[in-house]
């Protein structure tokens, strides 16, 4: 049953893990990005809304952000349980994946997109919050296509949970998985464990794969993910090393 997001449901949820464990829920928020800013660096603080109006996505582009989407930003501070910091991307990826997998069989689009069938449901982007040259806290935004099902025409390969299940959710119940679930993979797993499961739900790996990098666009196949988080592509008679702050990968869908 459809259940939108609300500070009173969110107050009864069960969350059992350290993100996640103080909520801060607006109804309207330009993102969630701009709102956690406001607080002192707190571990596993998080940022909920309904829907933002100038929503961040990745390399610069907007999220779109309306109602029955659950959107969300948590913070995590160091020491990241040993994890490096780009390594929070496969970690957050893999909690995302495996919780939404409940409901469809989903995978990862390197780094951090959940895919279902072609389509995106998912994206996450992470942000450092750094003074004095070092980093106080990683900021991690996530949005979820839950129960929103109209995407602008530019984004063909967007689908929700809704639009293709025909089914409604409980949102609040998803955003206490998808915290419960990437809680657990960042308090209880190895970096060892976390990479074979990421590996065996990454989509990309051993497959064809475009890498746009700077505009010049590199075909060849994913060969690797490695434990900084980063890809290898055999591209013609060469290994290179990608990170994912510098390349866009078409392949399974045009970005
Ligand atoms: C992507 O481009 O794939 C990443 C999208 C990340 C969107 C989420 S929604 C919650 C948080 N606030 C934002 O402004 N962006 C992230």
């Amino acid at each position: 049953m459809k259940t939108k997001l609300s500070q009173k449901e969110i107050n009864g949820l069960d969350l059992d893990g350290i993100i996640g464990s103080e909520i801060h829920f607006f109804p309207e928020l330009t993102s969630t990005f701009d709102k956690i800013r406001e607080y002192p660096p707190h571990n596993g603080l998080t940022v909920v809304c309904a829907r933002q109006t100038a929503g961040c996505g990745r390399l610069g582009r907007r999220w779109e952000s309306s109602d029955g989407g659950v959107y969300f930003t948590f913070m995590l501070t160091p020491p990241f349980n040993g994890f490096d910091i780009p390594f929070i991307t496969i970690v957050c990826a893999l909690g995302v994946q495996r919780a939404l997998n409940k409901y469809l069989p989903c995978g990862i689009k390197w780094p951090n997109d959940i895919v279902y069938s072609g389509k995106k449901l998912c994206g996450i982007l992470t942000r450092n919050l750094a003074s004095h040259g070092k980093v106080d806290a990683v900021l991690v935004g996530i949005g979820i296509n839950v129960n929103n099902s109209i995407f602008s025409k530019n984004l063909s390969h967007a689908a929700s949970l809704s639009s293709v299940t025909y089914k409604e959710y409980n949102e609040n119940l998803i955003l206490t998985e998808v915290l419960n679930s990437i809680d657990d993979i960042y308090q209880n797993m190895s970096c060892d464990e976390i990479l074979r499961l990421y590996k065996e739900v990454c989509v990309n790996l051993f497959r064809e794969v475009t890498l746009v990098i700077n505009g010049e666009e590199l075909r060849g196949i994913c060969t690797d993910i490695l434990r900084d988080g980063s890809m290898n592509a055999n591209i013609g008679d060469r290994i290179i090393n990608v990170h994912s702050g510098e390349v866009s990968v078409k392949g399974i869908y045009e970005n």
